[in-house]
């Protein structure tokens, strides 16, 4: 038996619409019903107001930094346990991300660490709701109104998790989104912004295809536009799937259900939390070895593999990366806390519909692989 660590769950529907998509003719990101059907049903879904589809949730944090006009000099606060997807964003319009140390226990920003790196730079605030599980919003939108700080929110692994009943992503003045064929909901590559603004969906709107002018002076541009269109055919998947969506959470949260059940007894596992705050939608059933296993993630992840389960390690933290380092942008000591979880964290298969059987064998061999390493 092999167990990987994702694969996507797609259905009748995606097929229909991608059929009636590909009948149509209608494949570009330029034409065809599904964007906008997409892009609306995605933002209700969220309770915010727009929505503008994108090819990747890196192009949607792209987007977001870009339509709120971050500039070279800007400091931006961010996430330092994340993809690194949050930081390049950041970096791609030449401002400069700051890393921000993590909770503990749900690995998210933590919000007490912000202030102390407020600086009269300081324009932006880029918050990750790291693995589904939402950061603590509270805090971090009181920070950010008394220093008038603007707030990108990646929810990029937290579709449909909840902060006191609200959706991630509807915080801040924009939410993204990713796609992936390993997210919550996928369009094989693709993503999203939400806003409740129209300025900024217009905005987004219109440097997201090019900057092309109004008809008839399309080809007089307004800006320095991308092309980061969603086409048709991956918003007509993308439908199919925002149909099933909480299937889809329900069945990560059933898996995380089991897995906590089979793992919670064992000392050496620090497992997912989900605060009273909070709605986990566990897109990944992440731990952290400690005790005895500290620095044996590796072996575990190689003696898993042998036993036919796919494993995956944590993210590095931004202050952790090589190339971060080296050009002196932050130091490893910066976040000792995720340098913790980047250095001891991984995560179990996770894709919505394992069987039975697999769950099983994912957690024996689990076990073995624990008593020996
Ligand atoms: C937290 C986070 N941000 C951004 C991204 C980038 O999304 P994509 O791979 O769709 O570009 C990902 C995932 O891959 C992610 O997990």
């Amino acid at each position: 038996m092999y167990v990987p660590v994702g694969r996507p769950y797609l259905g009748e529907e995606e097929k229909k619409y991608a059929y009636d998509a590909i009948e149509q003719g209608a494949i570009s990101g330029f034409f065809g019903e599904y964007i906008k059907k997409f892009e609306d049903g995605f933002a209700k879904y969220c309770g915010s107001a727009h929505g503008v589809a994108v090819n990747s949730g890196t192009t949607a944090l792209h987007l977001a930094t870009a339509t709120l006009r971050l500039k070279p000099g800007d400091e931006v606060l961010v996430s330092t346990f994340t993809n690194m997807a949050s930081f390049f964003a950041v970096l791609y319009q030449g401002a400069i991300p700051v890393p921000i140390d993590s909770e503990p226990d749900t690995w998210n920003m933590d919000p007490a660490l912000l202030e102390e790196k407020i600086t009269p730079r300081t324009r932006a605030i880029m918050v990750v709701h790291i693995y589904g599980h939402p950061a603590d919003m509270d805090p971090i939108m009181a920070v950010a109104k008394k220093h008038n700080l603007l707030v990108i929110e990646d929810a990029a692994e937290a579709h449909g998790a909840e902060y006191k009943g609200k959706k991630a992503g509807s915080f801040g003045d924009i939410g993204c989104f990713s796609f992936y064929a390993n997210k919550i909901i996928t369009t094989g590559e693709g993503g999203m912004i939400v806003t409740d603004s129209k300025k900024h969906a217009e905005r987004g709107k219109m440097l997201k295809s090019l900057a092309f002018g109004e008809s008839p002076d399309k080809f007089i541009h307004q800006d320095i536009g991308y092309n980061y269109r969603m086409t048709n055919l991956q918003a007509a998947i993308g439908l199919g799937q925002l149909e099933k969506i909480d299937f889809l959470i329900g069945k990560k949260r059933e898996l995380a259900a089991f897995y906590h059940e089979a793992l919670k007894d064992i000392p050496e596992l620090q497992l997912p939390v989900e605060k009273p705050y909070a709605k986990n939608v566990y897109w990944v059933y992440h731990l952290v070895l400690r005790g005895a296993l500290k620095g044996k993630r590796n072996a575990v992840i190689a003696a898993l593999k042998e036993k036919g389960v796919e494993s995956r390690e944590a993210f590095m933290p931004y202050n952790a990366q090589k190339e971060v380092v080296t050009k002196g942008l932050a130091k490893y000591e910066d976040c000792p806390v995720a340098n913790n979880i980047g250095e001891n964290g991984f995560y179990l298969p996770s894709g919505p519909i394992l069987s039975d059987e697999e769950k099983v064998h994912v957690v024996t061999s689990f076990k073995e692989v624990l008593a020996k390493v």
